[in-house]
C-alpha cells in the first residue's frame, strides 16, 4: 500500500464501534421521516418494500463499504483508491468514496436545520408551548418558528457548535464517550414514548395502519422512496459507513455488527410508528399529513393528553438526541479528510468543517423562511434550494452511490481480498456477492429506469 497514509485512532471496542453506527444510522429518518412516508405509501405494503430494499441492498451495500474503510483505513476517498490499487484497479474508483463524502456534506446542512426544529420543539415542550392549543394555534408556532431566519439560525447553529465540539474532540474522547450515554438513554426514551402510547392512544389503529398492506396505495415511486430511504436510514453511500469501518478494531465481524445495525436500525423506526400513530389515531389527527406529521400534528395531540407537557418535551429530546448521533457521523469524513489532506488538527479541522456546514445551512434555512432567492423554478414546479438538496441527496445521489459502491466492490475489488475481509461462511458470502454484484445493480437502475420513463411494467 501507498505511504501516504494518516493513522487515525481505531475504536476501543467492538461495541463503541456498534455503538456510533447504530447512532449514526438511527436518526430523523427513523423517527421523523420513516412513520409519515409509510403513511403516504400504504402503510404495510410500502414496509415490505423496505424490508426488501434493507435486506438485498441495504445490508450488502452496508457491509461493501465498512469493508472499504476496514481494508484501507483511511476517510473514504482515499481508502477507495487505496482499495482499487491493490486489486490493480484505476485511482479513479476514489469517486466512490469522495461522492459519498459530498452527499453526507449535503445532507448534513439540511439536517442541522431539521435537528434545529428539534431542539426549538424540546424547549416549547418542556415550557407548557403545547398545553391546550388548538391546531390552528399549534399551526402557527411551526410558522413563527420557521418565518424567523434568525430563529432557525440560532436553533441550528447550536446543533452545528455541538456536533464541531464533540467531534474535534477526537475518535475516543470525543465520539465515542458521546454515544455511550446517548445511545443508551436515546433507547430508554423511545421505550418511555412506546409505554405512553400504549397507555393513551389508540394501538390497535395504529398497527393495524402499520401492518395491513395497501398495494392499492403503492406506485413505483414509493418504491423508490423505499429504496431510498432505505440508504438513507442505515446512512449508506454518505462515506461515513467507510469512515467508521477504517476505525474498526482487528477482527471485527463484517457480517454480524451489519446486520446488527440495520436490524437495531428497523427497530427504532417501528418503535418510533408504534410511539407516534397510536396517539396520531387516538385524536383524530390525519396520518398521512406528510414531512410536518412530527412537528404539526403531535404537538396537538400532546397540548390535551395527561402528562403532555413532560411526555412532549421528552419526545422531542429523543429526536434531538437521535439526530445528533447521526450528525456526528455526517461530519466525521470530512474532518478525517482535512486532518489527511491539509494536515489540520482534529479541532481545526471540526471547526472549519462546521463553519462550512453552517454556512452551507442557510439555503435551507432561508428556503424555509421562504427567502425571494431560495426559489426556483424546475421544469415547471416551484421549489425551494431545500427541496431539490433534499430530493438530490435522497433520492439520486444516494442510490447513484450505493450503485458505484456495488459495482466497485463487486467487480474491481480482488474476490481474495472481499473474501478476506468478509469471513465468513462460503453461503454468506456467494449470498453478499450476488447481492453486490446483480440483485443492488439491477434493482437501483431497474427504479431509475422505471421513474425517467424509459421503461414501465
Ligand atoms: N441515517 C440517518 C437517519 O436516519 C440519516 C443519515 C443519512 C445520516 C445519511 C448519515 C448519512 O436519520
Amino acid at each position: 500500500m501507498s505511504t501516504d497514509t494518516v493513522k487515525h485512532e481505531q475504536w476501543s471496542s467492538r461495541m463503541s464501534y456498534m455503538l456510533a453506527a447504530t447512532g449514526a444510522a438511527v436518526g430523523l429518518g427513523n423517527i421523523w421521516k420513516f412513520p409519515y412516508i409509510m403513511g403516504e405509501n400504504g402503510g404495510g405494503a410500502f414496509v415490505l418494500v423496505y424490508f426488501a430494499c434493507i435486506l438485498l441492498i441495504g445490508i450488502p451495500v452496508m457491509m461493501s463499504e465498512v469493508l472499504i474503510g476496514k481494508v484501507g483505513r483511511q476517510a473514504p476517498a482515499r481508502s477507495a483508491r487505496l482499495v482499487s490499487q491493490q486489486s490493480g484497479g484505476s485511482g479513479k474508483w476514489s469517486i466512490v468514496g469522495w461522492f459519498g463524502s459530498l452527499t453526507g456534506f449535503l445532507i448534513l446542512s439540511f439536517y442541522v436545520v431539521i435537528a434545529g426544529w428539534a431542539l426549538a420543539y424540546t424547549y416549547y415542550g418542556f415550557n407548557g408551548m403545547f398545553t391546550d392549543q388548538t391546531a390552528v394555534q399549534i399551526d402557527s408556532l411551526f410558522r413563527g418558528l420557521n418565518a424567523s431566519g434568525a430563529e432557525l439560525m440560532a436553533w441550528s447553529g447550536a446543533v452545528v457548535l455541538t456536533t464541531t465540539l464533540v467531534v474535534g474532540l477526537g475518535v475516543k474522547d470525543g465520539l465515542e464517550r458521546s454515544v455511550n450515554w446517548m445511545m443508551p438513554a436515546l433507547f430508554v426514551l423511545l421505550l418511555v414514548m412506546v409505554g405512553y402510547a400504549s397507555q393513551h392512544g389508540d394501538m390497535p389503529a395504529a398497527l393495524k395502519f402499520m401492518f395491513n398492506a395497501d398495494f392499492s396505495k403503492l406506485s413505483w415511486n414509493g418504491v423508490l422512496v423505499a429504496l431510498g430511504h432505505a440508504f438513507f436510514t442505515l446512512s449508506l453511500a454518505s462515506g461515513i459507513m467507510t469512515m467508521y469501518g477504517a476505525y474498526l478494531p482487528a477482527g471485527t465481524s463484517l457480517v454480524k455488527t451489519s446486520i446488527y445495525i440495520a436490524v437495531m436500525d428497523t427497530v427504532v423506526a417501528i418503535l418510533a410508528g408504534i410511539a407516534i400513530y397510536p396517539i396520531v389515531f387516538a385524536n383524530g389527527l390525519e396520518p398521512g399529513a406528510g414531512p410536518g406529521l412530527i412537528f404539526q400534528t403531535l404537538p396537538i395531540a400532546f397540548g390535551s393528553m395527561p402528562g403532555g407537557q413532560i411526555f412532549g418535551g421528552l419526545f422531542f429530546l429523543m429526536l434531538v438526541v437521535a439526530a445528533l448521533t447521526s450528525a456526528l457521523a455526517l461530519i466525521e469524513s470530512s474532518v478525517a479528510w482535512l486532518v489527511e489532506n491539509r494536515g489540520f488538527k482534529r479541532m481545526q479541522a471540526a471547526v472549519v468543517s462546521g463553519a462550512v456546514i453552517w454556512l452551507l445551512s442557510l439555503t435551507t434555512v432561508f428556503s424555509i423562511s421562504g427567502a425571494e432567492w431560495t426559489k426556483i423554478t424546475l421544469f415547471g414546479n416551484e421549489t425551494t434550494m431545500f427541496g431539490i438538496l433534499d430530493f438530490t441527496t435522497s433520492n439520486i445521489m444516494l442510490p447513484v452511490g450505493g450503485l458505484l459502491t456495488a459495482l466497485f466492490v463487486g467487480y474491481v475489488v480482488k474476490r481474495s481480498v472481499t473474501e478476506q475481509a468478509i469471513d465468513s461462511s462460503a453461503a454468506i458470502y456467494t449470498f453478499w456477492r450476488v447481492c453486490v454484484r446483480y440483485v443492488a445493480p439491477i434493482a437501483i437502475v431497474l427504479v431509475f429506469l422505471q421513474l425517467s420513463g424509459l421503461v414501465s411494467f
